[in-house]
């Protein structure tokens, strides 16, 4: 499917954008693992967490769709989780994928879990060697190195591991079998990535110690059902931030929108370049911080960022090339190698779709360097599949000379179906 994106003259209004991914998955994990029911409201129905859904589904997990957003998870405690009958299918979820094999890890039966074309490439090592090293047995092709990954868990041993990326899938796999080891179970990062785990794990009464870069968690005898008010996610809002920053004229409220520190990289980045932003009606949802997003549009500067900001803004890094065009000057982003691993290379494909737009980008092993501000010609380019580059391009279209045609657009789907619909109620046309 294409889309096409007009320029517009600016964006205007307010706008909510669905639920966070990273605790839309994590919902129906631990309430899968819970005695008693889980409710979660503002569910994100994207395909990924969909995929969720259908898998614990086939664990035997009675999952229940009560209103459009709203489900209710019959939890089956930590060891009532049935052997899968069928090979379990993530989709394209690399969330999915990493997280249940944390928990299949701990579980007394054999499953295997599959995905499509963008999973069957991504590494498994990562999870595959820390979750041998407490005793289960995982397989996958190429010595283990991709899915598809054959489990056989069962008792699990406490491990000190540290972990050669910050990866929060990664940590949460390990943090979720920790659950089923017979003593502690500790991650160290190298830096903090993303911490929804273990603000859910303690919200369902885990025994958890976090300290930056480093969580300790206990054995659990059991896990108690929620309720999980899930806020907008912060990565979906970004493309909408972006959008009032760089058309002219703009003003956009975005409200409810979760604001996890280990979440808003990007946040901090456009506020350093000076874009202006506020933060109204800051609260707490659960164990998560929440709010609205002010945003004006803005003159924008370039900027550096590396080392440990690189995981706070990770998803986002795609969008910030776009944003990086319109900077005034050179904005460099390195330490980035992780981009390479994702949905897809998000460093060569964003580099390669701006260039087919006309941007000169310059592409590094580790990140990228674009220097600033350079016209937007517009034309044809591709989301390779990868929902972000998607909406990082539509962004891009915005303020082209031309429009942008996207192709594959049915990518957005991923993390955001309501995207184009959205961004063509906020926006005013030429
Ligand atoms: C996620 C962790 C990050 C992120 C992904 C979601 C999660 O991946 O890029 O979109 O929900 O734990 P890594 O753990 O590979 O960094």
């Amino acid at each position: 499917m294409n889309q096409i994106i007009h320029p517009i003259t600016s964006i205007k209004g307010s706008i909510e954008v669905p639920g966070d991914k990273s605790i839309s998955h994590r919902a129906v994990m631990l309430g899968a693992l819970s005695l008693g029911n889980t409710h979660i409201h503002g569910f994100l129905n994207g395909e990924d967490c969909l995929s969720t859904i259908r898998v614990f589904r086939q664990l035997g997990v009675e999952i229940d769709r009560v209103a459009e957003t709203s489900y209710i998870i019959k939890g089956k405690g930590l060891n009532q989780l049935q052997e899968p009958k069928y090979v379990l299918d993530v989709g394209n979820s690399g969330t999915t994928i990493r997280l249940t094999a944390g928990i299949l890890a701990g579980q007394p039966f054999h499953s295997v879990l599959i995905g499509d074309d963008s999973i069957l490439k991504r590494p498994m090592k990562r999870i595959k060697e820390p979750l041998s090293l407490m005793g289960a047995k995982i397989d996958g092709r190429e010595e283990g190195k991709y899915a598809p990954l054959s489990i056989r868990g069962g008792k699990l041993k406490g491990i000190a591991y540290h972990s050669p990326v910050a990866s929060a899938q990664v940590k949460s796999a390990i943090l979720f079998a920790g659950l089923f080891a017979d003593q502690k179970t500790t991650v160290i990062e190298p830096f903090q990535s993303r911490d929804h785990s273990e603000n859910m794990l303690l919200q369902f009464g885990a025994k958890l110690e976090k300290a930056n870069q480093e969580v300790t968690i206990w054995p659990s005898p059991r896990l108690e059902g929620q309720e999980v008010n899930i806020p907008g996610d912060f990565s979906s809002a970004a493309f909408f931030i972006a959008a009032a920053l760089l058309v002219p004229n703009s003003l956009l409220r975005i409200k409810n929108i979760g604001l996890n520190p280990t979440r808003i990289g990007f946040l901090q980045a456009m506020q350093q370049m000076n874009g202006q932003i506020e933060i109204l009606n800051l609260h707490y949802e659960g164990n998560e911080s929440v709010g609205d997003i002010l945003v004006k549009s803005s003159n924008l500067q370039g900027i550096t960022i590396s080392g440990d900001w690189i995981p706070k803004i990770i998803d986002e890094l795609p969008l910030f090339a776009v944003v990086a065009t319109q900077a005034e000057g050179i904005t460099k982003v390195t330490n980035a190698e992780e981009l390479r691993v994702k949905e897809s290379d998000r460093i060569s494909t964003i580099a390669n779709e701006l260039r087919q737009v006309g941007v000169k980008v310059e592409e590094l092993t580790d990140g990228f360097v674009i220097e600033g501000k350079q016209r937007i010609q517009g034309g044809q380019v591709s989301t390779h599949g990868d929902h972000r580059i998607g909406m990082a391009m539509a962004i891009a279209g915005l303020i082209a000379k031309e429009p942008i045609i996207i192709q594959q657009a049915e990518a957005v789907n991923i993390s955001y179906p309501q995207f184009f619909e959205h961004l063509r109620q906020i926006s005013t046309i030429k």
